[in-house]
C-alpha cells in the first residue's frame, strides 16, 4: 500500500468511529414496559376496576370489529356477478368506515389505561365471528356472513354499552351508542337490502287468485274491491 493509500484507511475508519453514535442499534428486544390486561391507570377520574372491565370488553370488540373490517375488504376484491361495481366500492366504503371504528375503539382502550389487541394472530384467536374461507364465495353468501358478524357486534355492544353506563363509564358509553351501533345498524340496512328479492325489470304480479286479465293476456290488473 502506498503511504497515499495508507492515509486514506486510516481517514476512513476514523470516520467509522465519529459516527458510531448515530448508527441505529438493531435486534434489540426487552422486557415489556406493560403485560397484556393490566392497567396502567390514566387520571380520569375513573376507577381502576372499571377502567379494567371497559378496557377488557372493548378488546373483544375491537377484534369483532378488526375482523368484519377485513372480511368487508375480502368481499371487496372477490365479489362477483352483475352487481359487482355497486358492491365493489359499498364494501370499500364500509371497511373504511369500520376501520375508523377500529382506531377509535383501540385508542379508547389506551385511554382507559389498557392495552389494545392490535396483530392479526391475536384477533384471529380472539374473534367470536365465523371464519370464511380462503376461496371466493357468491354475493348472498358474503352478504349473509356481513349480516351475522354486524349483529354479533351490535348485541355486544348494546350489553357493553349498558355495563358501562351502569359503572359510569360515560365516554365508553357514548362511543358504543353514537359510534359503534349507530354506524353497524346503517351498514346493516344499506347490505340486507341487497338480499331482498325484487324484480329488476319485469314487476311481479302477485299470486293468481288476486289477478284478471283485462283483455290483453300479457297484461294484468288487480281486481277492483266490490
Ligand atoms: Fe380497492
Amino acid at each position: 500500500m502506498s503511504p497515499k493509500n495508507s492515509k486514506r484507511g486510516e481517514s476512513y475508519s476514523q470516520l467509522e468511529a465519529g459516527t458510531k453514535r448515530a448508527k441505529p442499534v438493531q435486534h434489540q428486544r426487552g422486557a415489556e414496559i406493560q403485560p397484556y390486561g393490566k392497567i396502567a391507570k390514566l387520571p380520569i377520574a375513573l376507577d381502576e376496576k372499571v377502567c379494567a372491565e371497559s378496557a377488557e370488553n372493548l378488546n373483544q370488540l375491537l377484534a369483532d370489529t378488526m375482523t368484519l373490517r377485513d372480511m368487508y375488504k375480502k368481499h371487496h376484491w372477490q365479489v362477483a356477478g352483475h352487481t359487482f361495481y355497486q358492491l365493489h366500492l359499498l364494501f370499500d366504503k364500509h371497511h373504511g368506515e369500520q376501520d375508523e371504528l377500529v382506531d377509535e375503539i383501540a385508542e379508547r382502550i389506551q385511554l382507559l389505561g389498557g392495552i389494545s389487541l392490535a396483530m392479526a394472530g391475536d384477533i384471529a384467536e380472539t374473534t367470536m365471528i365465523e371464519r370464511p374461507p380462503r376461496g371466493r364465495e357468491e354475493v348472498p353468501v358474503q352478504i349473509s356472513r356481513l349480516l351475522e358478524a354486524h349483529e354479533l357486534i351490535l348485541k355486544e355492544a348494546r350489553t357493553m354499552a349498558k355495563q358501562a353506563t351502569e359503572a359510569g363509564d360515560d365516554g365508553t358509553n357514548d362511543l358504543l351508542v353514537s359510534d359503534v351501533i349507530r354506524t353497524n345498524e346503517l351498514q346493516v340496512w344499506f347490505i340486507a337490502e341487497h338480499l331482498v328479492d325484487v324484480p329488476v325489470v319485469r314487476a311481479d304480479p302477485g299470486p293468481p287468485s288476486q289477478l284478471e286479465t283485462d283483455g290483453h293476456p300479457e297484461q294484468f290488473t288487480l281486481k277492483r274491491q266490490r
